[in-house]
């Protein structure tokens, strides 16, 4: 109730005129990215993002503290839902509209009693999703993106949404996702030379030759194994090589995944 006063109190200005009030949807999130031409789409391999700041899904919510893929959480019969349901409704339902969208459709779920909610929609890639999933991501990316932006989309470009399991760590500025210090040298990353291991940079800078940390998220470690366990093993233990004032990261990405591959 006080929200709702603050918000038509001026909080958000002339936005916040009008309120929507929806159900909170409790249950596991996952992220599927769907490549359309606005006519037929593919989705590739689905994931699952660690929003909050702490492990055990604790502290403010943050762009991404790591992600892995593929997620067990999406077995073929919620997978069907996903299409039927949600993919093929929004896609057909946006050309009648005469609103064709084109590109990546990347759907934010919550999956409740095997059903999957959409949370949100994003006109884009999800970060850290995508390094998860394009890690996996075994085919040609570039035929299969400039076949659907020019209309016809390619589905032979992709041989295989998921060869093997990715899992990736982000790590963080304390202090983020609010205040933090940024300038510090980052160390080690020259000892990391593995064709299964990929650093990739967000908030990063070269000052004077030397590498040091520019941003909340800071670097994204990310690798490729044959099971999601020795895929979060790897995450962990090239981390260990990575040194810089102030880093923090989550220590649980993936954990639920395991749980979900026993539970089947
Ligand atoms: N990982 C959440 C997003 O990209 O919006």
């Amino acid at each position: 109730i006080k929200t709702i006063r603050d918000i038509f109190d001026g909080l958000f200005g002339s936005s916040g005129e009008t309120v929507v009030i929806e159900e909170f949807l409790n249950g596991d999130e996952a992220s599927i990215f769907a490549i359309t031409d606005g006519d037929e789409y593919i989705t590739l391999a689905p994931s699952q993002d660690h929003k909050r700041i702490f492990d055990d899904d604790k502290g403010p919510n943050t762009g991404g503290m790591g992600a892995y893929a593929p997620t067990d959480l999406i077995n073929d019969v919620i997978m069907d839902k996903i299409n039927v349901q949600i993919f093929t409704q929004a896609i057909n339902g946006l050309r009648n509209n005469g609103t064709p969208f084109i590109g990546c459709l990347y759907a934010g779920l919550m999956i409740k009693d095997n059903q999957p909610y959409v949370v949100e929609f994003n006109a884009r890639f999800g970060d850290p999703e995508t390094q998860a999933v394009l890690t996996v991501f075994e085919g040609d990316l570039l035929k299969l993106l400039y076949s659907a932006a020019t209309g016809k989309l390619d589905k032979s470009a992709v041989t295989n949404i998921s060869n093997g399991f990715s899992c990736c760590v982000v790590l963080a500025s304390d202090g983020y996702p609010e205040h933090y210090q940024t300038g510090f040298p980052i160390f080690g990353l020259e000892h990391i030379d593995d064709k299964n291991t990929m650093i990739f940079h967000s908030g990063t800078s070269i000052i004077n030759n030397q590498l040091v940390t520019a941003g909340g998220r800071v670097l994204c470690v990310t690798t490729l194994a044959d099971s999601l366990k020795e895929a979060i093993d790897k995450t962990y233990s090239v981390i260990n090589k990575i040194k810089f004032n102030n880093m923090i990261y989550r220590n649980d990405i993936g954990q639920k995944g395991l749980k979900y591959i026993k539970k089947k």
